[in-house]
């Protein structure tokens, strides 16, 4: 019986993704770049077993809802068909962090089915290959593959064969810390995947959000090899903010952000006018993430955690990419 396990870390993004320009192969429509986490992990392991009848996959030990089942399916059935591998598999995946808190689990998880499925299939991929695939079950978890600051090279080809992912920095190079702040509120109602299909259908925004977009790209790459805490900051809430405002312009429209978010995206610009060097960038969830040197982390995360609202603070910073386990 074929079986591996591997774990991926989380990935937050300072220049986000959001948009595809082909759904079928899952091709981001922009490139993005992302800080890989050092904390926030998830394990899967995989065995394809010639004795069931139908995948089994269970999340934090138990049955995995009806979308999350289907996800993983649709996603073994790739393996399956490159691999030339004719067998149904176990999956069970365990998070370090809760994942109805809402906290983004789909890169670590498909970054860490994609190695362990791979594996446990006895084949061999190159990196790039890995992202490829990888991307078909989550268009951030091939980032998560590699360790520090990361860049998701969207391409141009049909085929999305030119799609990449580079290291820009390794882990121990990336100059910041990494702050999730855990915000009381209900999980998240619109799924990434449905979010950025409704802005392409609806907002009057989309194509200008990703013309912008693919601007901040370069600038925030020399900003991170320079060490630019200033510019990587302004970059990450420009990214940030010109997605949510494409959110908000979408028909209906989609707000992601609850109160504790506001609160904590006013406290940080407060911060910054006192000279506390902070930025702040929040994916499609209400969860808000710090950016900041690290000197600054004491006082900001004395100050977040005093907010009403803020019923966790996890400080973080950059990691190393999945790994076989
Ligand atoms: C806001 O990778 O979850 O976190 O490819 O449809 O699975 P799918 O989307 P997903 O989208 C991530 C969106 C984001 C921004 C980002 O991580 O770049």
């Amino acid at each position: 019986m074929p079986k591996a396990k591997a774990v991926a870390p989380s990935n937050i993004a300072i220049v986000k993704y959001w948009g595809k320009r082909d759904d079928r192969l899952n091709l981001p429509a922009t490139s993005s770049i992302s800080i890989t986490l050092s904390k926030l992990k998830t394990e899967v392991s995989v065995s394809f077993d010639e004795k069931i009848q139908k995948d089994e996959v269970l999340v934090e030990g138990r049955p995995a809802t009806e979308n999350a089942y289907k996800r993983v399916v649709a996603f073994l059935d790739v393996i399956r068909s490159k691999t030339n591998l004719p067998l149904f598999a176990r999956v069970e995946s365990f998070s370090n962090f809760p994942v109805s808190s809402g906290l983004a689990s789909s890169a670590s998880t498909f970054a860490a089915l994609t190695l362990a499925a791979t594996k446990a299939a006895c084949a061999s991929f190159t990196l790039q290959e890995l992202a490829r695939i990888a991307r078909l079950g989550s268009g951030s978890a091939p980032r998560s593959l590699l360790g520090g600051a990361v860049e998701a090279v969207a391409g141009v080809l049909d085929d999305g064969s030119d799609f990449e992912v580079r290291q820009i920095l390794p882990q121990e190079r990336v100059f910041f810390a990494v702050v999730v702040v855990v915000v009381d509120a209900k999980e998240k109602s619109v799924s990434s995947r449905d979010g950025m299909n409704l802005c392409k259908r609806t907002s009057p925004y989309y194509e200008r959000w990703l013309e912008y977009n693919q601007g901040l790209v370069s600038t925030a790459k020399s900003a991170l090899l320079n060490g630019d805490m200033q510019t990587v900051g302004e970059i990450a809430e420009a990214s940030c903010f010109a997605m949510h405002a494409c959110c908000l312009s979408a028909n209906p429209p989609l707000l992601y952000f609850a109160e504790p978010t506001v609160s904590v995206i006013q406290e940080v610009f407060d911060m910054r006018k006192e000279g506390i060097q902070v930025y702040v960038t929040i994916d499609a969830g209400p969860h808000p993430v710090l950016i900041l040197p690290f000197d600054f982390v004491p006082k900001a995360v004395e100050r977040i955690s005093n907010l009403k609202g803020v019923v966790r603070v996890i400080v973080e910073r950059a990691g190393e990419g999945a790994k076989i386990l």
